[in-house]
């Protein structure tokens, strides 16, 4: 009576899991060599700095007006987390590995807008501004940055050196140690710089990051 109880329990528990439609996805703090596949939700942290890639719900005071983006001292923040999503039309599939040179877009979880740069002069350093824009359905070039894998590795990892270069204005996505006063008081700014620079170095850091798909 009791085998079978187990016996029944067991079997309930691997047929629970076998209908799970996708594979589940695996939270990982700092494992390395996981890959990055687009729907992966991550967060990327400034080499330099350690602060995190970061948006919320207030606009810039300057330039653009449109929502800040900032570099967030604290690991566990929400507002910390991005999709990684394609490029619009192109073919690969949610769960497929991204090769170095691949352009992609960052959907901020929160608000769901997208990591967009242009010409407008960011409130700090007068550098290209950093924003976020757009909605789910709404997306331009602006939202276009290219993968750039340090070393030697083609397809990208977790704890990889990467440079992300916006496609429009070829700034790469930049940090530093200039920090705002008043109102993200202790959050660093965000920008795009036009040199390969060592303030300009990323690396995914904590996430949910989807298995890749097995080829078929
Ligand atoms: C990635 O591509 C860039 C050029 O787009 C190149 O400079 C760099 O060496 C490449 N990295 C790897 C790991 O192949």
């Amino acid at each position: 009576m009791v085998i079978g109880f187990i016996a029944l329990a067991v079997f309930l528990f691997l047929g629970l899991d076998a209908d799970q439609a996708s594979p589940s996805p695996s939270f990982s703090a700092a494992s390395g060599g996981v890959k990055i596949t687009y729907g992966s939700v991550i967060k990327l942290m400034h080499e330099k700095t350690k602060f995190r890639l970061h948006s919320h719900d207030v606009p810039y005071g300057s330039g653009s007006g449109q929502q800040s983006v900032t570099g967030f001292p604290g690991v566990d923040d929400a507002n910390s987390y991005w999709v990684v999503r394609l490029q619009p039309g192109t073919p690969a599939k949610q769960g497929d590995s991204i090769t170095n040179g691949t352009i992609i877009r960052l959907q901020h979880m929160r608000t769901r807008k997208w990591l967009h740069s242009h010409l407008h002069a960011s409130p700090i350093s007068g550098n290209l501004e950093v924003s976020c824009f757009g909605g789910e359905s709404e997306s331009d070039t602006g939202d276009y940055w290219r993968l750039m894998i340090e070393g030697n590795e083609k397809t990208w990892k977790q704890d990889q050196r990467v440079r992300l270069q916006h496609v429009d204005t070829g700034g790469y996505l930049h940090s530093h140690d200039k920090k705002y006063q008043r109102i993200a008081g202790g959050q660093q700014e965000i920008c795009g710089v036009r040199d390969k620079r060592a303030d300009n170095v990323w690396m995914a850091a904590e996430g949910v990051y989807l298995p890749v798909t097995e080829m078929k």
